[in-house]
């Protein structure tokens, strides 16, 4: 079967599911798993139209998604640049490249991404969310597909970042974590006991008040002479200030550069292209022995468990520029755990708190102890 003539039978019942499956599978040109992919949504269509019941729909739906994923996985293998191989006295016609096939088909290369996620679904695992979502009765979607992708290239991420981790990691740096609101568990941590406060709180007016409860047990927890050091949005940056100010000495300022597109701030129309660093001390003050830069360039940042996620590289600087090697620092609101991934790679001892039991759990299952 090349493909789903059989739609065209009055009964759809007749359609031979296993052949049509086996089809999508010896498509090996896009245009052939294209054409079983548009036969089986239109037929989707049809017997949605036709209000047949929901286990037929998925039927086709799974045709239709199995045909994507062939695109996909044929998408994978073309060529992304035209390259002709020179020899001597004649050129290499020019090798078809993807965006010429998939323009030729009417793919966006938005949908072909989709596609090329879902092809990256290892078989048993595609397999087995078919499986899951037909089970449950539920409508099968590409959407339902590419969401387990993402998930899937979400875990391999973790498993990767876990790997770096554990060859770098040694037992002196296993970062101690716990699952709290801050204001109630730093209180618990003894006096004098942590070389650094380094933290990115949320900067929401809502949030104004967690910065008084953040400097009054940072300058109780910090050795003296030691740094809070925080991300802060630019709207509420005076409130923030006075509030820190209220316990602990203010000492400079610096600027995180964020390297990718600007973001709109509707309430002054501005093109946002950064945010502050600010530096409290808790007295007596002695400067940090290393020379460091005040404005950062944020790389990449780090979204892989944090929305905010921010750049590694940053904390790093600061980390070694504000402690020493085997010192404690602590993050008070880890979100993603970026300074908890920092201390490990400059060998500092850390404890994050994190509010959110979601966030907390991935850091914790990436790098912790539990506290
Ligand atoms: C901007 S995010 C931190 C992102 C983090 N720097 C990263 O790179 O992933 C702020 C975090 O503070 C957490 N948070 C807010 N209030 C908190 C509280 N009272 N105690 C502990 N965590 C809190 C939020 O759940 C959020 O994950």
């Amino acid at each position: 079967m090349g493909n789903l003539e059989l739609v065209k039978k009055d009964k759809i019942y007749l359609l031979n599911w296993e052949a049509a499956k086996a089809a999508v599978e010896k498509c090996t040109h896009i245009d052939e798993a294209k054409k079983i992919r548009d036969q089986a949504e239109a037929l989707k269509a049809y017997i949605k139209q036709a209000r047949e019941g929901l286990e037929i729909q998925n039927k086709v739906a799974e045709i239709k998604i199995r045909a994507e994923r062939r695109i996909g996985k044929l998408s994978k293998e073309l060529p992304t640049h035209e390259h002709r191989l020179a020899q001597a006295g004649h050129d290499d016609p020019p090798v078809t490249t993807k965006t010429n096939v998939l323009k030729a088909l009417g793919i966006k290369r938005r949908v072909a991404n989709r596609y090329e996620t879902i092809a990256d679904i290892p078989d048993n695992m595609f397999e087995e969310t078919i499986g899951t979502i037909k089970n449950r009765h539920e409508e099968l979607t590409t959407s339902c597909l590419y969401k387990a992708a993402k998930e899937f290239h979400h875990q391999a991420e973790i498993e990767i970042q876990k790997e770096k981790l554990r060859k770098i990691s040694d037992s002196d740096c296993i970062p101690v974590l716990k699952h709290c609101d801050f204001r109630k568990f730093m209180k618990t941590l003894p006096e004098n006991s942590i070389d650094l406060v380094l933290t990115d709180p949320p900067y929401g007016k809502e949030y104004i008040p967690l910065l008084s409860d953040l400097a009054r047990e940072a300058r109780r927890l910090l050795k003296p002479s030691s740094f809070l050091i925080f991300y802060y949005g630019n709207l509420f940056l005076p409130q923030a200030l006075n509030s820190i100010s209220q316990y602990l000495e203010y000492y400079y300022s610096g600027f995180l550069y964020h390297k990718g597109p600007t973001r709109p701030d509707y309430s002054v129309n501005m093109w946002t292209r950064g945010k502050p660093i600010l530096f409290f001390f808790k007295p007596p003050l002695k400067k940090q022995d290393t020379w460091i830069e005040n404005v950062f360039v944020s790389e990449a940042p780090n979204k892989i468990l944090h929305e905010w996620g921010q750049s590694e590289p940053t904390f790093i600087k600061l980390i070694e520029a504000f402690t020493a090697p085997g010192d404690t620092v602590l993050d008070p609101m880890m979100g993603g755990g970026t300074t908890i991934s920092a201390c490990i790679k400059s060998k500092r001892k850390s404890i994050g708190f994190e509010i959110d039991k979601d966030h907390f759990n991935e850091v914790m299952n990436l790098y912790g102890r539990a506290l």
